[in-house]
């Protein structure tokens, strides 16, 4: 079952079956990809650069290198959600051992240029790691072709299930494993694989043509889904709609409502949104993506994050859109004593 779906999920990829180490997920293969690097260096290379932006798994995890003696360097993202490449060359030096550039953001869906980065990181001789977890099955994801040395993927963003991922490790790339024990993964993750989650990851990699077949259904609809809530919803605005996006994430700013008020209204109406992160929902801090795009708490505070699914349909979005007006009227209408007016 491992050979089979190793061969599949390399076959995705297009790289090497061996060159694939199972993990519990894709924070275990940020945390492996980041910690596996770095442990067991000489620190003559100590820094590691991230973006801003990244998801916890990674930020926290050069932050923890930090107590170990890395100097950690974030790369600015401008107001668009654009990575700042000048930014990126202006940290690089001799003493860069890794960067780490997500292919997509998570809350803002933003592409970043992971093939312009791996190519300055290379040039300063360092190795590059991408966190491809929310660009599987949505836009091209091939190691190789983004100058990759390391790339984590994840089960659950690929409908496959939670608590499986892989780390994609180049051949001839050194790791210090997490996870000591048996050998198994070529002795670079210890324990017995989650062959159950791994099969249904492989199967799901076979069948990646039927998900990216939904990407431009899915960017139609979320397109038109953003038109109708800009359209019809005063000051509301998308995030960065002009730089490259996925096509199924959506970040708006709604003003003059609470996000979180705004989020558990939707709820009670059956719409799983978020705030911020869709893994760290129930965090009532405005989202520190948001903030280091240079957006103001007030924004961030009120802002709202959708993505589409391959069942969503069209009638979905127009349920959705009608009620999100129908609750922001309320809630703009109580933050104005008029409640009333509203009907309620
Ligand atoms: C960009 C990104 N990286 C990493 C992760 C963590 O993956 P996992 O939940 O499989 O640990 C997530 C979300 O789950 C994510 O969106």
């Amino acid at each position: 079952v491992l050979r089979d779906a190793r061969l599949q999920i390399a076959r995705l990829l297009e790289v090497e079956a061996l060159e694939l180490i199972f993990t519990s997920g894709g924070s275990e293969a940020n945390n492996l990809a980041l910690k596996g690097v770095c442990d067991g260096r000489e620190l003559k290379r100590n820094q590691v650069v991230v973006s801003a932006v990244e998801h916890p798994s990674v930020l926290k995890t050069a932050e923890a290198l930090r107590t170990r003696g890395y100097q950690i360097d974030r790369v600015r993202v401008d107001r668009e959600g654009r990575l700042d490449l000048d930014h990126l060359d202006s940290l690089l030096s001799d003493r860069t051992a890794l960067v780490s550039i997500m292919l997509a953001n998570n809350e803002t869906g933003h592409i970043f240029p992971v093939n312009d980065a791996a190519r300055l990181a290379h040039e300063a001789g360092a190795l590059l790691h991408c966190d491809a977890v929310q660009g599987l099955g949505k836009i091209d994801v091939r190691p190789r072709e983004l100058g990759a040395d390391l790339l984590t993927i994840s089960g659950h963003k690929f409908y496959a299930l939670k608590g499986c991922g892989v780390l994609y490790a180049r051949k001839g790339v050194q790791l210090t494993s997490l996870i000591h024990g048996g050998g198994q993964e070529r002795g670079r993750r210890a324990g017995t694989e989650n062959a159950l989650a791994i099969a249904g990851l492989g199967e799901m990699a076979a069948n990646a043509g039927r998900i990216a077949g939904q990407a431009e259904r899915l960017k139609a609809l979320r397109d038109s889904m953003e038109a109708a809530i800009t359209g019809s919803i005063a000051g509301a605005h998308v995030t960065g709609p002009a730089a490259p996006r996925l096509p199924n994430t959506s970040s708006l700013v709604i003003p003059d409502v609470d996000g979180e008020t705004l989020l558990m209204n939707l709820d009670v109406r059956g719409y799983a949104v978020s705030t911020g992160a869709a893994c760290s929902s129930g965090n009532p801090e405005p989202s520190p993506v948001l903030l280091a795009m240079g957006l103001s708490r007030a924004e961030a505070q009120s802002s709202l994050r959708l993505s589409l699914g391959w069942e969503t349909s069209k009638e979905d979005i127009d349920a959705f859109v009608t009620s999100l007006r129908e609750v922001v009227g309320r809630l703009r209408g109580f933050k104005h004593g008029l409640g009333h007016a509203y009907g309620v």
